[in-house]
């Protein structure tokens, strides 16, 4: 009685996926059908069961990328139904449950559609060109072994919050995904944000935005055209206020730059 009263409902949806060996071959769509799916389970441990029969069948299992499983690492990024992380606000792929969908459901599933991401295999894609924008200011340099107490160098409150809320991005590149430039800006502007509104942060704040936004161009992504889905994808909800905020930032450093005195050895990047 009582097992039956905690029993849940199962039910059965077909996955069509995307297929494709590598990155120079081509693609397509490939259905699964899915059979006692328990509404509890996440979307990926579905994803585990039908390549646990692909792979007793002989089959090339689907190729994912996923690490922590709780939202925090951003790996397990792909487009659900037209959506970056699937229908649902605020959640990444591995935060998304069976019970989002119903019974008879057919889920598209495919890698995300960007240039400057290309396939590597199935639903998996190099993001790499996140990494060469980090690279290029994406950090603070600090004097290790003499570095004096967090504490001791007092932030604004509203400062702190604004940072804590722009460090939320877990570099998923749903923003890109979803945006019809394939625009980096969100990503960029959170990190930008992240480190710029910290004490610590401002010796190289100019040069920081100024080169991470100059190899964010560099690797393809577009322009920001006010659209705002990278903020309505973006599995930590960061708001498109940060876009604004590194376009006022990134006016300032060019500008600082173009009239620096020839001497100074601050500065650089996109300018
Ligand atoms: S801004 Fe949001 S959508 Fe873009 S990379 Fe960061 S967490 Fe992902
Ligand atoms: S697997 Fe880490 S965020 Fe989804």
């Amino acid at each position: 009685m009582v097992a039956e009263k905690f029993s849940k409902k199962l039910f059965s949806v077909t996955l069509r996926v995307w297929r494709q060996a590598g990155p120079a071959a081509p693609g397509r769509f490939t259905d699964y059908p899915a059979a006692n799916v328990n509404p509890d389970m996440s979307f990926l441990e579905l994803l585990d069961v039908v390549n646990d029969g692909l792979t007793i069948k002989g089959e090339e299992p689907i190729a994912f990328a996923h690490d922590c499983r709780e939202g925090i690492c951003g790996t397990c990024s792909c487009t659900i139904n037209g959506k970056p992380h699937g229908p649902g606000r605020g959640i990444a792929t591995c935060q998304l449950y069976m019970r989002s969908f119903r019974d008879g459901d057919v889920i598209v599933v495919e890698p995300f559609r960007a240039r400057p991401f290309p396939v590597v295999k199935d639903l998996v894609t190099d993001r790499a060109a996140f990494d060469k924008i980090m690279q290029a200011g994406g950090f603070i340099t600090v004097r290790t072994g003499a570095a004096p107490d967090a504490n001791a160098i007092p932030v604004p409150k509203q400062d702190a919050d604004l940072a804590m809320d722009a460090a939320a991005c877990i570099g998923c590149g749903a923003c890109v995904a979803a945006c019809k430039n394939a625009s980096a800006m969100l990503f960029v502007a959170a990190k930008v944000s992240q480190l710029g509104l910290f004490p610590q942060g401002q010796p190289e704040r100019d040069q920081r935005v100024l080169g991470m936004v100059g190899t964010m161009d560099a690797m393809g992504f577009g322009n920001c055209t006010n659209q705002y889905e990278c903020s309505a994808a973006c599995p930590k909800t960061i708001t498109h206020d940060f876009i604004a905020r590194m376009n006022r930032d990134y006016l300032k450093a060019s500008f600082r730059s173009a009239f620096k005195p020839a001497s100074s050895s601050t500065g650089g990047g996109a300018g």
